[in-house]
């Protein structure tokens, strides 16, 4: 197996950060350091990151979490801020959220030890779409909804074509949309709903692929069905 599969594998990172880890020299094989993200792994090697030794993969778990605002999408924060991790139980260390939502931004957020899983749903590649209940100030005109749909230009490159629906007018102050983009880059929806001159106020994820926040409440989470998974790994094309 490719050292950054048994990472991922193992719960220690996602992919994309495994392979930060290795160009950061942090990983040993058999007291060697790894410089290829496809170098191999055989029974019996002793893999280490920051000289931590790292076990064979653990048992797969898929959380479902809905996050408040005011909680940090990371494992853990160098300053001390709360992180989605408090609202997990204390035994759930091992896992870490499939992609982001911002500090400010609430809803569902996938927390899972599956690295390749978490790697596929929120790779651009894959084409998972999440969409956002947004609060924005304004209304936006058709036009802007359109320039919208069609892709804006962020820091110099076309967002991908996005749905984007005009919910309900909240008087001529403020509008609630509803947006799906299959992309992902970072704080995306906020970026696109200002270039259009409709800064967002609120931002709520309401689905991740094909999970929504049915039964859920803000601040809680549950575990994946069985199928939920199954149908998972058929949208990202994973076996099995
Ligand atoms: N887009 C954003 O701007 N923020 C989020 O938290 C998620 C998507």
């Amino acid at each position: 197996m490719r050292i950054t599969k048994f990472l991922a594998r193992a719960g220690v990172a996602s992919r994309r950060k495994a392979d930060q880890l290795i160009a950061g020299n942090r990983v040993k094989i058999n007291g060697v350091i790894v410089t290829k993200p496809f170098t191999r792994v055989n029974p019996g090697d002793k893999v280490t990151v920051d000289g931590t030794r790292v076990f064979r993969p653990e048992p797969k778990a898929y959380l479902l979490l809905d996050k408040p605002p005011g909680y940090l999408s990371t494992v853990s924060d160098p300053h001390g801020r709360k992180t989605v991790m408090h609202l997990l139980p204390d035994r759930e260390t091992r896992l870490y959220p499939a992609g982001r939502l911002d500090a400010d931004s609430e809803g569902l957020l996938l927390m899972t030890n599956d690295g390749e899983l978490a790697y596929r749903l929120t790779h651009p590649r894959f084409q998972v779409p999440k969409t956002y209940r947004v609060l924005v100030e304004g209304v936006p005109t058709g036009e802007k909804l359109k320039q919208m749909r069609s892709g804006l230009e962020l820091e110099g490159t076309l967002t991908a074509p996005a749905k984007v629906k005009l919910l309900k007018p909240g008087g001529s102050r403020r509008s609630w949309l509803e947006i799906t983009i299959h992309e992902g880059r970072k704080r995306q929806v906020k970026k696109m709903c200002a270039s259009i001159g409709h800064p967002v106020i609120k931002l709520r994820r309401t689905k991740f692929a094909l999970l929504t926040a049915r039964g859920l409440r803000v601040g809680h989470y549950r575990r994946l069905t069985v199928s939920e998974i199954k149908q998972l790994y058929r949208l990202v094309g994973l076996p099995g």
